[in-house]
């Protein structure tokens, strides 16, 4: 009777999975870029970036759809009209950052990222 509840654990977790779009890596105490894609016409639209599950409205990051950098403390946007991207940039990384992040521009598709840190040497 082991076997079915392995199976549910296992399609759980390939499930849960199945909601991040992104998984980026990096090292404590140094940077990572996060690269969020998005659709033709957006170009000139709202960009944000939030901190763990869109629902919770938790946002680091507001761009006005200018291609100008904007920041707040060891975070910051940079939007790139013309890749149709924008590049979300922590710097000094800290363990405590590893977890759920998510990236929309305007009202398109929201992608969730998985950020996991590695223990600096
Ligand atoms: C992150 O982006 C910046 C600015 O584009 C670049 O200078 C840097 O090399 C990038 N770092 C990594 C780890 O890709
Ligand atoms: C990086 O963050 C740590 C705390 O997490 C802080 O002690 C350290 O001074 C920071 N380093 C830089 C270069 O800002």
């Amino acid at each position: 009777m082991k076997f079915p509840l392995m199976t549910s654990g296992f399609l759980l977790m390939v499930i849960s999975s199945v909601c991040v779009d992104i998984t980026v890596r990096g090292t404590e105490e140094e940077h990572v870029n996060i690269t969020c894609p998005y659709d033709h016409g957006y170009e000139n639209s709202y960009k944000y970036f939030y901190k763990g599950h869109y629902r919770d409205n938790n946002i680091i990051l507001k761009s006005y759809g200018g291609e100008s950098s904007v920041f707040n403390g060891r975070f910051s946007l940079r939007d790139d009209h013309q890749t149709r991207s924008f590049i979300v940039t922590i710097r000094n990384l800290s363990m405590e950052d590893a977890g759920l992040y998510g990236c929309v521009a305007g009202w398109g598709e929201y992608k969730q990222i998985q950020l996991n840190v590695i223990k600096g040497a």
